[in-house]
């Protein structure tokens, strides 16, 4: 059987075959046969709308590779700078690249004395860090006004080694003035997880040392979270990218698709539907309008995973360590209970429903002492790695701008009509 689908035009007469590749199939020919006839795939369902060496997933099978390597051997072996420096350049590092990514990222942690005093002290007292943070990096462009100047190579690496280094500070400085505490600075003798702890938490000690199974447990969680190829943020990065705006601005793009509840804010809403369900005798009850249709289950679900999240398991993994330091989240219980309920029904069996990525993430942040307005913030440092990668790739493709077809379905030609006659 031959490995293509033919189309024929039955207006024409005329045929192709198209082979297939990769499980796809080149819209360039049937275009050619078929001109002025469009593809409609609202949310791009049966679209792939970039070919792209970064991250491969499988989501039958359950298969989450950066570069090539498995994600479970990155988050036992690898740090998150080194994950970064392997999907920003392709490769990892040797000793000498480690040491230089390192110290370029620890030296640009530190942001400009105005967008701290003038811009992020300039926000309400309870803004939502998330909503901070996305503002933030947009008005980092207006800072390095050079960040325009795209097609330089130089330049184009500057700012990522700025934004991976400053999104932390943000991140952080985001969380102290809703809390109303000062700012700290970053502490470059410390590594990358553990600087951000420390300018989270740090009050009036010299030095913040932060617990090492923690600074470990965060780092592991950096790298589970830093790409997943074409997802919603990512999507928005591309095409923001695509226009030619400055990294800041689509980094600011990305960072707004990021803070939906269908995507980056999951990890918040699952703490809230555990809270809500209260107790464990609950569960049944919860599930049961689970299935009901009337909410779904949060943390629950995938567009491309129709098996375990891979990141789901490493993370239940960390969950152990951390609550070995921190106790016990109360919450696991029920989240333990939910999973099990879940994975045993048919509702979720027959639609592929698994935990995903956000489902324990959020009990590792709550017993870290995160507020639930900063898990979303906590997803974005990492995925800024994530959304730079793309970016560049982007750019190295010299990818047209992306701009998609609309069906459109409104009303068809009608002469305006005076306001009097109305
Ligand atoms: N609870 C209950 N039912 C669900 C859920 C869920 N969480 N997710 C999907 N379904 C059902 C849905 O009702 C539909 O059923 P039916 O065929 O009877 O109409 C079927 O499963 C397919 O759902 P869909 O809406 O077509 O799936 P999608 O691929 O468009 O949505 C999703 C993917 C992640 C938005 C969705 O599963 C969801 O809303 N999950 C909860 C939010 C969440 O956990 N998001 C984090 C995603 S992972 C991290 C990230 O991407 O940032």
């Amino acid at each position: 059987m031959a490995d293509s689908i033919t189309i024929v035009d039955n207006r024409s007469g005329e045929s192709i075959e198209v082979p297939i590749v990769d499980g796809g199939i080149d819209a360039a020919p049937v275009q050619k046969l078929l001109p002025g006839i469009w593809f409609h795939d609202p949310s791009f369902g049966a679209t792939s709308a970039a070919a792209s060496s970064i991250t491969e997933l499988d989501g039958e099978a359950g298969i989450l590779r950066y570069r090539g390597y498995p994600i479970e051997q990155l988050a036992s072996s690898s740090t998150y700078l080194e994950v970064a420096y392997l999907l920003i350049h392709g490769e990892l590092p040797t000793a000498d690249q480690y040491d230089t990514w390192t110290h370029e990222i620890t030296h640009h942690t530190f942001i400009h004395e105005n967008v701290r005093k003038r811009f992020m002290e300039g926000f309400h007292h309870d803004a939502h860090p998330m909503g901070m943070l996305v503002s933030a990096i947009a008005a980092l462009s207006t800072f390095y006004p050079e960040a325009k100047s795209i097609q330089d190579p130089e330049v184009r690496m500057k700012q990522i080694i700025r934004l991976i280094a400053k999104v932390p500070t943000l991140a952080a400085g985001a969380h102290r003035f809703s809390v109303g505490q000062p700012f700290v600075y970053p502490d470059n003798s410390l590594p990358f997880a553990a600087n951000f702890l420390s300018m989270m938490w740090k009050i009036a000690e010299p030095r913040y040392a932060a617990d090492p199974v923690l600074a470990r447990a965060l780092d592991v969680l950096f790298i589970l979270h830093a790409d997943h190829e074409q997802n919603c943020s990512t999507t928005a990065m591309r095409t923001v990218g695509s226009s030619h705006s400055d990294p800041y601005s689509a980094t600011a793009a990305a960072a707004a698709a990021l803070y939906g509840p269908r995507h980056g804010g999951a990890n918040e809403a699952v703490i809230r539907m555990l809270m809500e369900i209260g107790s464990y005798d609950a569960v049944d009850d919860y599930v049961a309008s689970v299935k009901a249709g009337e909410r779904r289950l949060q943390g629950f679900g995938h567009r491309v995973y129709k098996s375990y999240d891979p990141r789901a398991t490493i993370i239940k993994e960390q969950a152990d360590a951390v609550f070995e330091v921190t106790g016990k989240n109360p919450l696991l219980d029920i989240a333990l209970k939910l999973e099990e309920v879940a994975l045993s029904d048919d509702y979720f069996i027959s639609r592929k429903l698994y935990p995903n990525v956000d489902f324990y993430s959020g009990l590792i942040y709550q017993s870290m002492g995160f507020p639930m307005d900063m898990f979303t913030v906590l997803f974005a440092i990492p995925r800024t790695s994530g959304w730079l990668a793309h970016w560049l790739e982007l750019l190295e493709q010299d990818s047209r701008i992306t701009r998609p077809r609309q069906l459109y379905v409104g009303v068809p030609q009608r002469d305006y009509v005076p306001v009097a006659e109305r």
